[in-house]
């Protein structure tokens, strides 16, 4: 069935949403009328990948039917400026950014995968969630036709809602990875192999999918031994941050599940008063 993206798609930027999501668009079969972007090497290099005619930044970008700034945020205002045609639907592809960073224009919307995307081979997006958030039908149309091709988890959501969504997914994902770093450091610190934290990380991957992270949750705060809570910030005494972050997530865990033993734990100078 014919569909407005059979008139091409401009895609903007060479980082890695511009990666991953040109190759998405490239394997489902649509045409890349043009690749832009600001480094000439790395937009050369993408379009050839994406069999698709490199442009600068500042040059006129080729017709199309939907443009898509997959770049920096704070980059997404300043270059909607760009598309001066105002019946093509302009995107971009922030979970944290309202549609108005897209300014003025009639059709705008976002596309946004729940995926962290990082460098490597291009990701398989058939089973990452696609939310979208539209102005109006045109812009909707074009982007269900676009995420419907890429994924089987299509969702539309107002910009409040995607902006909790976008929350939440820090609290999923970035923050147990940097968690995880830290771990990592502190074994790295004391000479230990820090892979041996590997099968506890896939184990609690796997469980929480498996049965939710409420009924996932173990540890020294969700069984209430505040003795091992207490040696474990002894073991921190060091490092004041990490120690506080401790401090701070125990007494979460004990509130929730342990409010006598949260009565008096504080988290706001590090000296917990179990
Ligand atoms: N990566 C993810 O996991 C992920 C997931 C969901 C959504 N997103 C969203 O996707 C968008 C792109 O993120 P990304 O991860 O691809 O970032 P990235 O890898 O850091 O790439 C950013 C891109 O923006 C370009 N850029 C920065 N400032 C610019 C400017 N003033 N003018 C023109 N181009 C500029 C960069 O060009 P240079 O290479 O020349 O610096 C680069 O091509 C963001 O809105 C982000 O919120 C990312």
């Amino acid at each position: 069935m014919a569909t407005e993206l059979d008139n091409g798609i401009v895609l903007v930027g060479t980082g890695r949403m511009a990666f991953h999501l040109g190759h998405a668009i490239a394997r489902a079969g649509w045409r890349l009328a043009g690749l832009a972007g600001r480094d000439a090497g790395r937009t050369k290099e993408l379009a050839l990948q994406l069999r698709s005619t490199p442009y600068g930044i500042d040059e006129a970008w080729p017709d199309a039917a939907l443009y898509i700034l997959a770049v920096k945020d704070d980059a997404v205002p300043g270059l909607a400026q760009h598309i001066e045609r105002e019946d093509r639907v302009l995107a971009h592809t922030s979970g944290a950014l309202g549609k108005e960073a897209l300014g003025n224009h009639e059709h705008r919307g976002v596309l946004w995968p729940i995926k962290s995307l990082s460098p490597g081979d291009p990701a398989d997006l058939s089973a990452t969630p696609l939310v979208i958030d539209a102005s109006d039908d045109l812009a909707r149309r074009t982007l269900f036709d676009l995420a419907r091709s890429i994924s089987g988890k299509v969702v539309e959501l107002p910009t409040a809602q995607r902006r909790k969504l976008h929350l939440a997914a820090v609290f999923a994902s970035n923050f147990p990875v940097y968690l995880m770093e830290r771990a990592e450091r502190l074994l790295a610190d004391e000479g230990i192999d820090p892979k041996l934290l590997q099968p506890l990380w896939n184990a609690a991957a796997r469980k929480v999918g498996e049965q939710g992270a409420a009924a996932s949750l173990t540890g020294p705060a969700r069984r209430g031994d505040t003795g091992t809570v207490r040696a474990h910030l002894d073991l921190l005494a060091g490092d004041a941050d990490l120690r506080r972050a401790y401090a701070l997530l125990s007494r979460m865990i004990l509130t929730d599940h342990h409010p006598d033993l949260a009565k008096g734990f504080s988290d706001t100078d590090g000296q917990p008063d179990l």
